[in-house]
């Protein structure tokens, strides 16, 4: 029998002593942080999950009490000499008061544990990286050493978060009444999503499953069993490129509810987002929200104002759509919205079709922005694709200084457009004209962009702000420039709006749905819809979108069966589980939330997946690889 772990068992976390503790005989379990020889005394800092607590071997200096044998006390200080970083260690000892040497930044600052004995469990080599969070080690090398990089105090506290999320939502959706249901991960391959990750099947040579992108249609198949309430915190797969909001593989909190309507939706989100705040930050959102609700906006407002929907509400800032004004004034004697108002007159752009707008954006005169700020913001839009960034001064008669257009501009227009967009002298009007799409996107970026050099909101984290916000009301179907035909905007299961039915078949792009995003701080940290189950306003959207009777049956056949046999009025959501942790943790990216991700190219740094497997392997599952992948290090020739 072991002397450590069976016979002396550990009684407190790294984290748990303080001043309440002195005279406590404590067995301390955990890993070398920092060591300190004072000449004949050694201080080890000791830390685990909860914390760090100093140890002193001072054979000179013994702990007292009835169980200190000085023999072992001078072995544990001779140990504590070899003793280095990471070394997993455990000791006996005795709480004492540091006295005057209190240390305030430490929550055990109050005491020290007098070693009475120790064991080194396991040694460990050099570490790669110092396990401190005020080291800006690279990516690459914490992703290589994951299990290392987790042990940072800042690591430790975010899982410890997730895994409180986790718990609170179980909880909540438990005593909500709904039940915790899994669904497949490999799942038949349905078009119109995410790109899928395909899995070989031995069984069925040549057939491929593909793993699921979320529970979606299964979810609603449980509503058609009849479970009523159903979630799951579930993993998804979606090869899709990695970005600070994406992973391929993530985790949702997946809701699908039968009888309900879209307030009953966001009554349990919000429900569930209050008991995460309450419980895990400590923050009671009534203050904020007494009501219990977040704050709606419709997509069509979110589009204008913000040039997306997923607005960050930290601030307002908002764009001015100057399409119509630039059509009503010809173009204003500006040659580039000139070009665009002909476009409208000679019909070859609709007022009813997305196609090409202008928008502006007031940066005003207390930002104080220098030339050179200025001229750099035409950088970070050249770096979204944008050709260039008009820009005018305001001055005090309202003319246009420092502009490409000042001198052509007519007097009417630009006092319509001053007027629009509110400014006042000083203020700098910042222009994007062109593909709606790709003026949408910058103007987006660039009021983000403004807001922090502007400190309305911090580089990154949520700097103490929380602002939710429900887009609702977006159209069903979304143009598609280049196969210049509707396509469904989300899937092709959500329901319409009884109230643009009408348009279903005479003006498609007024369609209105049920879906809606929940928003928090600029992410969309969750999206769902009460669904379509009928099945005549389906073959209606079926048709709106061009898919034909065998089409839809190749597609989704078991679905609109399932639908045919006794399916409720159902509708749902799921919550992007590492967004939430991300933006509530406060941190930059999705990979510090999750424990094991991957890189920006997809790839795990700890194993090296994804790896290439032998021909044999390939043959059981009825693969040839044609073509060698790309090797990263090049040829010699
Ligand atoms: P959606 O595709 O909008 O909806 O996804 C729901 C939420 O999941 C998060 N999310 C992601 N998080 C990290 N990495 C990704 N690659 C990623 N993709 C999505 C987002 C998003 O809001 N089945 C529907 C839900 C429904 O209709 O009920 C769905 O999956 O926070």
């Amino acid at each position: 029998m072991a002397r450590f772990i069976d016979e002396l068992r550990r009684t407190h976390r790294c984290g748990e002593l303080r001043g309440t503790d002195v005279g406590k005989e404590v067995v301390l379990f955990g890993w070398v942080d920092t060591y300190r020889d004072h000449g004949g005394c050694v201080f080890i800092d000791l830390r685990d999950r909860e914390g760090v607590t100093q140890l002193v071997f001072d054979p000179n200096n013994p702990p007292e009490g009835s169980n200190v044998d000085l023999e072992l006390v001078k072995q544990a200080h001779e140990m504590a000499n070899s003793m280095r970083g990471e070394w997993v260690v455990g000791i006996r000892g005795i709480v004492r008061s540091r006295g005057k040497n209190v240390n305030p930044k430490m929550p055990t600052g109050e005491i020290e544990i007098g070693v009475i004995e120790a064991v080194v469990f396991n040694k460990a080599e050099t570490p790669p990286f110092p396990v401190r969070d005020d080291l800006a080690t690279k990516e690459e090398v914490r992703l290589q050493y994951r299990y290392i990089d987790l042990r940072r105090p800042k690591m430790q506290h975010i899982f410890k978060v997730r895994h409180r999320i986790n718990q609170v939502t179980r909880n909540y959706f438990d005593q909500a009444g709904f039940f915790e249901l899994e669904t497949p991960f490999m799942v038949k391959y349905t078009p119109g999503g995410a790109r899928n990750f395909l899995v070989p099947s031995r069984l069925q040579p040549g057939s491929f499953y593909a793993l699921a992108e979320s529970p979606q249609l299964y979810k609603q198949l449980f509503m058609v069993s009849g479970f009523d309430r159903y979630f799951q915190i579930v993993k998804c797969f979606r090869d899709e490129d990695g970005r600070v909001d994406r992973h391929p593989e993530f985790t949702q909190i997946d809701v699908e509810m039968s009888f309900v309507n879209p307030a009953d939706v966001f009554n349990a989100m919000e429900g569930l987002i209050f008991r995460i705040w309450r419980e895990v930050l400590g923050i009671d959102l009534k203050e904020k929200y007494p009501s219990g609700h977040f704050p709606h906006m419709k997509f069509d407002e979110s589009m204008r104002k913000y040039g997306n929907d997923k607005p960050d509400m930290r601030f307002d800032m908002p764009h001015t759509d100057l399409t119509e004004l630039v059509i009503d004034h010809d173009g204003g004697g500006v040659p580039f919205f000139q070009e665009i108002a002909a476009k409208f007159a000679a019909g070859k752009l609709r007022r009813d079709l997305p196609g090409e707008i202008v928008k502006a954006l007031v940066v005003p005169a207390s930002a104080e922005m220098s030339r050179a700020e200025v001229d750099k913001l035409e950088g970070f839009v050249k770096s979204m694709g944008a050709k260039g960034l008009a820009r005018a001064k305001v001055a005090e008669d309202g003319s246009w200084t420092q502009s490409p257009f000042g001198k052509t501009a007519t007097k009417e227009f630009i006092a319509a457009v001053n007027a629009a967009c509110g400014v006042k002298t000083g203020d700098l009007l910042l222009f994007q004209f062109g593909k709606e799409a790709l003026v949408q996107t910058v103007m987006a970026n660039l009021r983000v962009h403004l807001a922090k050099k502007q400190g309305l909101i911090p580089e990154s984290g949520h700097g103490g702000k929380f602002e939710f916000l429900w887009v609702v009301d977006p159209p069903l179907f979304e143009w598609d420039d280049d196969g210049h035909k509707w396509v469904a905007a989300h899937h092709a299961f959500t329901r319409p709006q009884e109230g643009s039915l009408e348009f279903l078949e005479k003006d498609p792009g007024k369609v209105l749905c049920y879906r809606y995003d929940l928003v928090l701080n600029g992410f969309e940290i969750g999206g769902g819809s009460i669904r379509l189950h009928d099945p005549e306003v389906q073959a209606r959207v079926f048709k709106a979108l061009g898919i034909d009777e065998d089409d839809a049956r190749a597609k989704f056949g078991f679905l609109l069966d399932a639908l045919k046999r006794g399916a409720p009025p159902h509708g749902g959501i799921a919550l992007g589980m590492d967004r939430l942790t991300m933006l509530l943790s406060g941190t930059e990216s999705l990979r510090d939330v999750i424990p094991w991700p991957k890189s920006q190219k997809g790839t795990d740094l700890l194993t090296d997946a994804p790896t290439t497997v032998t021909n044999e392997q390939l043959t059981e599952v009825h693969i040839r690889v044609v073509a060698p992948p790309p090797s990263d290090k090049g040829t010699s020739g």
